[in-house]
């Protein structure tokens, strides 16, 4: 079962299944919790705070301490380096709370015990006197207490805004709330440190980023990185969760293990991962939008406020692709768009699949709408209406240049292979005669950037041994969580080498194979990480034919790389003779590759550049029914045709788009997230937080990949990132709701329908559209 030599046959754009598929499913991948524990392997469980904001004033932790299995307690006094693990300059996340707590389910401290179970109890006794302090929880409670930011903001702007706005003949004015989300993995946070002689430390981390989890550890136990080496075989999930939220445990997993010099393994309750960790950012946006009469805007001029929570953690960044994505698939003349990263007495907002960019283009997309229903179109003429140009009109608010637009072709064919028109007539009939049940249907593209927008993220390693007897070893920064990267790049090597995949072993991420990576993270791991291998193997490549010329004395031209070896004019040298031949010959068999992203800059102080390599563009097709009695509805319909590029894989492609497309439709309709007037968060566990399950699939769900796509960047067999993109696609299940909302109004008024659109949310909508038409 461990072996991967059931895997036949694959190269690049093979729809080769993943290559823990069979593990996943049979319950022998293994994860951080299932290694096999070091005797002595203490467990470590985080203290939170119980108020949103309030002082310290005494902690009395004696009950922790003499608590049954407790070997101790560790709080910010413990720390030998920095009490600090913020990814951003400003060093404002503290591991353990000093002085006051900024939100609740802060940790404060961690015990250590012999069990997890004696641990978890322990904690619980803590006695902490607090001082109550003013608190803000959110967008708008930021904004009236005088907009206290996380993080400088961000400002985008194109043309004379003012003035088209004064003179445009409509204008849509409003305010678009947008929902946060967690994350959600089924593996949550866990860490597992090992000590070892000296200063050195081992952690087995489920992260996202295993250099800046090696950078934190450092700089909390005051040692150099090359004490510490971070591993990662797979994470069960991470959706930018484990992005940075990893680093805190990892932190304390490791002061533990040094302290008590046992190993130590920390793996917080559902709830505790729940209030503890950061998420997805709510927004609210306040938005005026100048347009003509034919629905082609003229301005936009939009501020974009988001709960930052108490720490700076990815808030600019993440606020920045907001930005970013403001415009969508449009081109707007006149443009200006700001970030407002707001300060809040909540968790730490981070990461969450598309990092911003769907904020940016719900609310996007939500002015699309009011101008539609404004004007008695269509939303989907609208569109077309405001599509970038390939020619012309193709400038981005951040002065890029769209260079490889096809929205219109994308857009087009789903119109016709999803019969959108007759459908959407047959859905105003229906609407017509149905009293209770109402339907709509919408279409909604995506325009998607790739690229870390700091710059130097975009870069990659990678590091291939081929062993003498033709196996070969693969290892590379980039980490799998279930996107199928692994498989991907060992596409890659397989491909370059011309072996078989069962050839290719594919080895966990680890600080010590490939140094100073970047987070895998913003859709780019096969791009950086499929670059960086491939290097490698054309280093390896080029010795060992050199070698053969040599060898065979042949011209290097007469050598050419085929299937299963190497041909030296009319001889063919299978790959392992090779490798061995080689060896024997004293030529080097490994070798360190690297990539760096071409063509990219940015200038955040101007708001211009190239933060993008290239985009990645899709579109859905939505169709639902709304009870209008109960707001209670199904998504009966959903078709998607989304560009990949040329595939690298097309089954797991197709697995992040069916997966990004649910995720997205979770987000914007069943997952709620309430903090109630005391600051907690009281949705922390499935019972209280709805996910989409299999069952919420619907029914029919026609999705395909635009085949027919190739990049125009010479990418890594000219693929696009898939990762993020598709979540945005679910956007298209808003607006159908919307417009079956709308049908109550006989579509004359805006639904305006903030996410996430739970059934009340529709329900309120409907009451909405009966006052608005006089019912
Ligand atoms: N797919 C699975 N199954 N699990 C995940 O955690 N994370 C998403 C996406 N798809 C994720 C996933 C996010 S947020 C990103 S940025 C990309 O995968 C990261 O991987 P990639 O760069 O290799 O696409
Ligand atoms: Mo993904 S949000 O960039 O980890």
């Amino acid at each position: 079962m461990n072996k991967q030599s059931d895997i036949s046959l694959a190269t690049l754009h093979a729809p080769t299944r993943h290559d823990s598929g069979p593990k996943h499913v049979t319950g022998t991948a293994e994860y951080i919790d299932d290694m096999i524990e070091p005797v002595g392997t203490m467990h470590a469980y985080l203290g939170l705070s119980t108020k949103p904001h309030a002082e310290i004033l005494g902690m009395n932790l004696d009950a922790v301490r003499s608590a049954p299995g407790v070997i101790g307690v560790l709080t910010a006094e413990d720390i030998p380096g920095e009490n600090d693990v913020s990814p951003s300059h400003k060093h404002d996340e503290p591991i353990f709370a000093v002085g006051e707590v900024q939100f609740w389910g802060q940790p404060v401290f961690a015990v250590i015990a012999e069990t997890r179970e004696a641990a978890r109890r322990a904690a619980q006794l803590a006695k902490i006197d607090y001082r109550d302090r003013p608190w803000i929880a959110d967008v708008r409670a930021g904004q009236a207490a005088g907009g206290k930011l996380v993080t400088e903001p961000l400002k985008l702007e194109r043309g004379e805004v003012d003035a088209a706005l004064t003179s445009a003949p409509r204008r849509a004015r409003g305010a678009v709330t947008i929902g946060g989300q967690d994350h959600f993995y089924l593996e949550g946070q866990i860490a597992f440190a090992v000590p070892g002689e000296d200063e050195d430390v081992t952690i087995h981390s489920s992260t996202q980023h295993p250099s800046e989890v090696q950078l934190m550890v450092a700089q909390v136990l005051g040692i150099r990185h090359n004490a510490v080496t971070v591993n990662v075989r797979r994470m069960g999930g991470g959706f930018g969760g484990k992005e940075t939220q990893g680093n805190l445990f990892a932190a304390v997993a490791a002061l533990a293990a040094k302290k008590w010099n046992r190993a130590c393994k920390i793996r917080p309750d559902r709830d505790d991962d729940m209030q503890a960790t950061g998420k997805r950012h709510d927004f609210v946006v306040d938005y005026d939008v100048g347009y003509d009469e034919s629905g082609r805007i003229l301005a936009v001029d939009a501020v974009y406020g988001a709960r930052g929570g108490f720490s700076s953690d990815l808030t600019g960044p993440v606020t920045d692709r907001a930005l970013f994505h403001a415009d969508n698939a449009y081109w707007y003349p006149a443009v200006r768009v700001r970030s407002e990263p707001l300060y809040t007495n909540t968790v730490s907002n981070t990461a969450f699949r598309g990092f911003g960019g769907p904020q940016g283009m719900v609310a996007c997309e939500r002015w699309i709408e009011d101008i539609a229903y404004a004007l008695g179109k269509d939303t989907l003429d609208i569109r077309k209406a405001n599509f970038y140009g390939t020619d012309t009109d193709n400038v981005t608010p951040y002065h890029q240049v769209v260079e490889d637009n096809i929205v219109h072709r994308v857009v087009d064919e789903l119109e016709a292979s999803s019969d959108y028109q007759a459908r959407r007539r047959a859905i105003i009939d229906f609407n017509k005669t149905s009293t209770v049940l109402k339907k709509g249907i919408a279409l909604t593209p995506v325009k998607f950037g790739i690229s870390f927008t700091a710059t130097w993220y975009n870069q990659a390693g990678a590091l291939v041994h081929v062993y003498k007897d033709g196996s070969i070893h693969l290892s590379h920064g980039g980490t799998e969580m279930g996107q199928g990267l692994y498989i991907k790049v060992a596409q890659v090597v397989a491909d370059a080498f011309g072996v078989n995949l069962d050839t290719v072993k594919i080895m966990a991420t680890s600080t010590g194979k490939v140094p100073n990576t970047s987070a895998t993270a913003a859709s780019s791991g096969s791009d950086l990480n499929g670059m960086a291998a491939w290097d490698a193997c054309e280093q390896i490549k080029s010795r060992m034919l050199a070698h053969a010329a040599k060898l065979h004395d042949a011209d290097e031209a007469d050598c050419h790389w085929v299937t299963g070896g190497l041909n030296v004019g009319r001889k063919h040298i299978p790959f392992a003779e090779l490798a061995a031949s080689a060896y024997l010959n004293r030529v080097q068999l490994s070798a360190a590759g690297f990539y760096k992203t071409p063509k990219i800059h940015w200038d955040r102080a101007t708001g211009r550049g190239h933060p993008f390599y290239y985009f990645a563009y899709g579109a859905s097709v939505s169709e639902v029914t709304i009870d209008t009695l109960t707001g209670e509805y199904t998504v009966d319909r959903v078709d998607i045709l989304h560009d990949v590029g040329k595939s690298l894989n097309p089954a797991v492609d197709m697995g992040q788009i069916e997966g990004g497309f649910i995720q997205g439709m979770g987000w914007l309709t069943t997952e709620e997230l309430v903090w109630d007037d005391k600051g907690q968060l009281r949705t922390h566990a499935p019972s209280t937080y709805k996910i989409p399950l299999a069952s919420d699939v619907p029914p029919i769900f026609n999705v395909r990949i635009a085949e027919w796509s190739v990049n125009r960047e010479p990418t890594i067999g000219r693929s696009k990132a898939v990762g993020e993109p598709p979540f945005m696609l679910a956007i298209s299940v808003v607006e159908a709701l919307g417009m079956a909302v709308a049908s109550m109004a006989d579509y004359k008024k805006a639904p305006q329908l903030d996410t996430p659109v739970t059934p009340e949310r529709v329900l309120m909508g409907v009451e909405r559209m009966k006052t608005a038409r006089g019912a």
